[in-house]
């Protein structure tokens, strides 16, 4: 399952890739908000809680321009999330960071670019092998 969520900025934009996801048959726990003025840290934790109790594999935060999402996410041990705004980013935070959070900016990504972006993220693997002992790495700094 994916969960997703985003502040007021990114409400639109999260309901489009809401959209998109579930015509695919994807299914996913909406963490908030519902359009209302809220703080994006704290929607940040919420996603990154249900991927930390192994609810969610993946989740998507979207902001006004994803940087607030992705800098509360990566504050909380075990998420590495990753601001994408092209697909080359989307492919390559998939095959080398193993990212597990992906975060989108409403104010500076288009709905169809954004679509794409995550489908992406979303069908792209880990490749593993010498990306591990550097992700294994994150863990270290986390225990510092
Ligand atoms: C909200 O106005 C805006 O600051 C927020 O959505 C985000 O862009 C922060 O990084």
């Amino acid at each position: 399952m994916i969960v997703i969520g985003s502040d007021h900025a990114g409400y639109d934009l999260k309901a489009e890739i809401i959209a998109h996801l579930t015509a695919q048959g994807i299914e996913l726990l909406d963490a908030g908000c519902n359009g209302e003025s809220c703080d994006y840290p704290e929607i940040a934790v919420r996603v990154t809680e249900h991927i930390k109790n192994g609810e969610c594999d993946k989740g998507i935060l979207i902001c006004g321009t994803g940087i607030g999402m992705s800098m509360a996410a990566n504050k909380v041990d075990g998420i590495r999330a990753a601001l994408c705004s092209d697909c080359f980013s989307a492919k390559y935070t998939r095959l080398h960071n193993d990212a597990n959070v992906l975060c989108m900016g409403a104010r500076t990504t288009g709905p169809g670019l954004a679509a794409e972006i995550t489908d992406i993220f979303l069908n792209t693997e880990f490749e593993g092998g010498r990306h591990q002992r550097r992700i294994d790495m994150f863990s270290e700094i986390e225990k510092k």
